[in-house]
Order: C-alpha cells, then sequence, then structure tokens
C-alpha cells in the first residue's frame, strides 16, 4: 500500500529510539511527519529539523499541547518509557494520548507496546496492558505493536551492554534460553505500512520477532561479525538493579521461569524483509567501516588546517 503523500502523521516520541526510526521511515515513504519532543530546540530533536521534518513542542503531560499535534493529523504512533516517566507517568501519558487521539478524531493509533499482552507482574510490561485496555475501552482506532527484544541491546550505549545483554541478562534468563528479536528499523518499517493500510491493521496486536536466537549464538554471532566476543563487564545483580532498577531483572527472570511461545510469522506477514541477527549485525559492521571511511579523510582535513600541518 503507497503511503498517501501529504497525510500528517504524529510522532510521539520523536527524538527517542523507536521514534526516531519511526520518524525517519515514514518521511521515506512520503508522509508529512510531525515529530513531537519535550524540547524543539534541543540537541536529540536537532537530527530530525536538519532532514526538515516538523519537530513540534508537546507533552504527553499536557493534553492541550497533544491537541495542538495532533489536530489534523490521519495517524499517530505513540510511545513512553517508564524509565523516564515512572510506570504510573507512563500510564498516565499512555491515556492521554489516548483520549486526546478521540476527541480530536485521530482515524489511527499505531500503539508501540511490549510484553505479552496480558499481566505479568513485570511492570513495564503491565503499563502497557493497562494503556491497551483503556485505549480499547475508550475506542480508540488501534493497532498494538509488541516487539520483542531489540536488537539495539547489543549495541546502543543506553542499554549498557556490556552489563545489560551481555551479563545479567544471560544470567538470569539463561545462556541458551530463546529470545525474539527485533532491529529498531524492522520496527519502523511495520509501523508505516500499518499507518498505510487502516483497514487490515486496526484492531490488530501484533508479537514482533524477526529472529530467535539465544544470548550464547547472539555471543558466537557477534564473535563472527566483529572478529571479538562482545565486552562484558560482570557485576553483582544487586549493583545492576542499583543503576538501572529492577523492571530488567524481573523481566528477565521471568522469561527464565516462563516458556513463551515465540512466532516470527506475524512480522514476515507484514515485513518480509525483516532483518535476522546475523543480517543486522554485518549490515551494522559494514555501515560502521563505511562511515569511518566517509569521516576519516574529514577528519583528517580538519586536523590539518587547525593544527597548522605540524
Ligand atoms: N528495549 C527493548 O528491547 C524494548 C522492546 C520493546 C519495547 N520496549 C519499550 O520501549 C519503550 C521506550 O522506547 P524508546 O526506547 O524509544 O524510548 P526512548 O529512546 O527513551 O525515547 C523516549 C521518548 O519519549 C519522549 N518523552 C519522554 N517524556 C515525555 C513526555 N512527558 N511527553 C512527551 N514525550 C516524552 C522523549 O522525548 P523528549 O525528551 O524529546 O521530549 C523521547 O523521545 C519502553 O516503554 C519499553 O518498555 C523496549
Amino acid at each position: 500500500m503507497a503511503a498517501p503523500a501529504g497525510r500528517i502523521v504524529a510522532v510521539v516520541g520523536a527524538t527517542g529510539l523507536q521514534g526516531s526510526a519511526v520518524t525517519r521511515q515514514l518521511s521515506r515513504d512520503g508522509w508529512s511527519v510531525r515529530a513531537l519532543t519535550r524540547n524543539p530546540e534541543g540537541k536529540k530533536a536537532a537530527p530530525l529539523r536538519a532532514l526538515g521534518i516538523d519537530v513540534v513542542q508537546a507533552d504527553s503531560e499536557d493534553t492541550r499541547s497533544l491537541e495542538r499535534a495532533f489536530e489534523g493529523a490521519s495517524g499517530v504512533f505513540t510511545v513512553q518509557n517508564h524509565h523516564i516517566s515512572g510506570y504510573e507517568g507512563e500510564v498516565r501519558q499512555g491515556k492521554n494520548v489516548a483520549d486526546v487521539a478521540v476527541r480530536v478524531g485521530v482515524p489511527h493509533v499505531v500503539y508501540g507496546a511490549a510484553g505479552f499482552g496480558h499481566r505479568t507482574d513485570v511492570g513495564s510490561w503491565d503499563t502497557k496492558v493497562e494503556i491497551t485496555e483503556y485505549m480499547k475501552e475508550r475506542g480508540v482506532p488501534v493497532t498494538v505493536l509488541r516487539p520483542m527484544a531489540f536488537m539495539e541491546l547489543m549495541t546502543a550505549s543506553k542499554f549498557f551492554p556490556p552489563a545489560s545483554v551481555w551479563h545479567v541478562m544471560p544470567k538470569l534468563r539463561g545462556d541458551t534460553r530463546p529470545v525474539g528479536w527485533l532491529a529498531v528499523d524492522d520496527l519502523a518499517v511495520i509501523v508505516s505500512k500499518a499507518l498505510a493500510d487502516p483497514g487490515r491493521f486496526i484492531a490488530a496486536d501484533l508479537p514482533l520477532a524477526a529472529d530467535v536466537r539465544s544470548i550464547a549464538e547472539c555471543r558466537e554471532l557477534w564473535r563472527q561479525a566483529n572478529g571479538r566476543r562482545p565486552r562484558r563487564l560482570p557485576m553483582p545483580v544487586s549493583l545492576f538493579e542499583r543503576f538501572v532498577g529492577t523492571d530488567e531483572t524481573t523481566m528477565w527472570r521471568w522469561l527464565a521461569a516462563h516458556d513463551i511461545d515465540i512466532d516470527t510469522q506475524p512480522t514476515f506477514d507484514v515485513h518480509p524483509e525483516a532483518l535476522s541477527v546475523p543480517a543486522w549485525l554485518s549490515r551494522r559492521r559494514k555501515d560502521r567501516v563505511r562511515t569511518s571511511s566517509e569521516t576519516a579523510p574529514r577528519m583528517r582535513r580538519t586536523v590539518g588546517r587547525g593544527d597548522g600541518g605540524s
């Protein structure tokens, strides 16, 4: 389905991991994107401004600002982060998005959720169940996407991979237990496809994973892609919890105790080209090599000018 040129999608969380990938993908696919942020002049919004994307001020605690941002939109993508807002804040903000979407008459909301769609006692999954139930009660025309672990957990510094995915996660969850993986860019493709085809996707609730690999397998795939094993920072679980809280450790313990069904079919039904873990690692490696070979001459030129060539 072609994305309707000129039609607007408002993205809540547009400066974040998921939202920025979604914003770029929607823009590439021909949507007019309104990228919402609390701070449009801030550093996180700068790359979106540089792409010519309409960056607008909105705070999900302030429904007036959401109303302005959603006015005239054909779709909304929404995601919240409990690490920033706390569980109660996440739920309050998710419900505000739902209320405003109904009030303004947004025809399609795509919700970036997580978990298994039922209560588990994992805080950041139960918040998503509460928001989803509220959206349904309020009659929001919603598509719920529940990505499993993002492949970026292995690389993005904000997730502290040496301590988290390469140490505490396998310790608590089990090194050889299956994990469902999805690249954030593939989530973005799926969001764009959903928004372009509301008839197919409204009321859908999709668990998303493009590959199933244990941490032990990922470690070996990483070694093959990068020529060395990933860095690991052993630390006691209690110390990890002091830094990042107990949400992830509760989640990994829950996953160790429950056999889960990980089905990649819903992902491939929508996005047949979604990347496996080895394909994603290999693409990341090539991107890094290309970026460093593109920036190196520029850096040399800059140094040459600045230091007088001595
Ligand atoms: N890690 C995984 O494997 C995984 C898998 C599935 C789902 N998840 C879920 O992903 C979610 C986090 O997504 P993410 O990683 O994309 O988050 P992120 O990178 O931390 O981005 C969060 C965004 O929320 C915005 N924000 C924060 N407070 C706001 C407020 N009051 N009003 C409006 N915007 C606000 C921030 O924008 P500004 O600061 O610019 O305002 C930022 O753009 C969590 O709910 C987590 O459970 C994670």
